[in-house]
């Protein structure tokens, strides 16, 4: 699937690891990486990515100095070596390191930190409830597009000050940019990815330049004097982190939120009883992003040899932290494939969003988008039932799911 998958990609021979195409990770991930987590602590995918897969050694090297973030070799080996798309994996916060990074994610840090985002709870349960008041007379509705996808963009508008009436535009834009963060991403889906990475950073340019004329309640406007103190370079990277946020702020909550709400449809004992007891939300939550995790994956790159049990993670190798095969690791979790949302042995640290420096900069946010959500939903419809069986796909990174079309008895219905 990427670009440079003959020069990428080395004989099982030549690198002691067991090899796994990408393909065949994409047909059935649960069971692929199951059968090798057994017997084997990493894998080489056929793109030039090694995989690691036990929960064990995910939680140990998160924080582990011989590995760092993977700046833009990864959009290197998927042949993306120039343009807005290039300029967006060497800017963002996410695969920067040390200094760099520090000075891309304090600007944005304090605005996401818990204490701080817990007090627009009220505001997104109330933009959850009308959205949810707007479907209801429906009757039916396909929930990714109609209430997942929403949801998450209006809350991170609020944030930034994004208006509205923006959102088909941005969330257009950032689905097909997140693209390139996916597993199965093809060299063909790149045209299009630039030119949403190139739309997306012009809308954002306008944005900073009407903040600047008429400054808001915003953090848009808060980085405004910040982007004006820098050179055009220093600037250009300013900006790219409210690109981040954007994107990382309405696409994997709108995956997850649709997957958790499948989920619990598809377990309807489990949906009757968050219904009952919204004590259960939390737990729900937590285990709907353990079991069909929307971010399936994140990297890191080797600066040295390092000695698994049972295998050895290569010096100069682009590491997948498995997220989706450590949180089926039966060494963590009893019972990993059975679906039970009041499961009690969750790490403290929730593995789906990563760690060390970089752990997600938005778990608080994304926490409190998806237990509104459903909260919103168990309390406005309780009849609700999924009309086709859900689907999510990618073995890594940023995961897709289909449609999620899902219907109750409307009033007078
Ligand atoms: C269910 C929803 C979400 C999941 C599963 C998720 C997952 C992740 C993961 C795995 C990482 C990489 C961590 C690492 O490399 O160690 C990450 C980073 C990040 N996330 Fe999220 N995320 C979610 C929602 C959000 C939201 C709503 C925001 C909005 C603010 C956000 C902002 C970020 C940022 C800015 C980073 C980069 C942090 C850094 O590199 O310092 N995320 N997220």
């Amino acid at each position: 699937m990427a670009a440079s998958t003959s020069t990428a990609a080395s004989s099982e021979a030549e690198t002691g690891l067991t090899m796994v195409t990408r393909a065949a990770l994409e047909a059935d991930p649960h069971a692929v990486l199951a059968r090798h987590r057994e017997i084997t602590p990493l894998i080489r995918v056929d793109d030039g990515v090694v995989m690691l897969l036990r929960a064990r050694d995910v939680q140990a090297l998160v924080t582990d100095p011989r590995l760092r973030q993977v700046e833009t070799e990864f959009a290197r080996l998927r042949g993306i070596t120039a343009g807005p798309l290039f300029d967006f994996f060497q800017q963002t916060v996410l695969l920067s390191n040390g200094e760099v990074h520090r000075r891309r994610r304090t600007p944005i840090a304090r605005t996401f930190a818990v204490q701080v985002v817990a007090a627009l709870r009220p505001r997104i349960r109330a933009l959850a409830e009308a959205l949810v008041a707007e479907q209801v007379p429906r009757g039916r509705m396909n929930l990714l597009a109609d209430y997942a996808s929403p949801l998450p963009a209006r809350a991170i508008g609020l944030i930034l000050g994004l208006p509205e009436r923006d959102v088909p535009d941005f969330t257009r834009w950032v689905y097909a940019m997140s693209r390139a963060l996916t597993s199965t991403w093809q060299p063909s889906d790149l045209p299009e990815a630039e030119e949403a990475a190139r739309r997306l950073t012009d809308y954002v340019d306008d944005l900073v330049k009407q903040r600047r004329r008429a400054p808001q309640d915003d953090l848009i406007s808060a980085m405004v004097p910040l982007i004006e103190a820098g050179d055009p370079d220093e600037a250009a990277e300013t900006r790219m982190q409210i690109v981040s946020l954007i994107l990382a702020g309405s696409d994997t909550t709108r995956a997850a939120l649709a997957i958790q709400t499948g989920l619990l449809l598809t377990h309807p004992a489990q949906w009757e009883a968050v219904c009952r007891d919204e004590a259960l939300i939390p737990g729900a939550v937590a285990e709907a992003l353990r079991f069909e995790p929307a971010v399936g994956s994140f990297p890191r790159f080797t600066l040295s040899a390092i000695a698994l049990d049972g295998g050895v993670l290569p010096a100069g190798a682009l590491v997948s932290f498995s997220t989706l095969s450590a949180m089926r690791d039966p060494a963590l979790y009893v019972d990993p494939d059975v679906f039970d949302l009041r499961r009690s042995d969750h790490p403290r640290w929730h593995m789906v969003f990563g760690g060390g420096a970089h752990r997600c900069l938005g778990e608080a946010l994304a926490r409190i988008e998806l237990e509104e959500g459903l909260r919103a939903l168990t309390t406005r419809l309780p009849d609700l039932r999924l009309d086709a069986p859900l689907t999510v796909r990618g073995s890594a990174a940023i995961r897709r799911v289909d449609e999620v079309p899902v219907s109750w008895r409307a009033p007078g219905g």
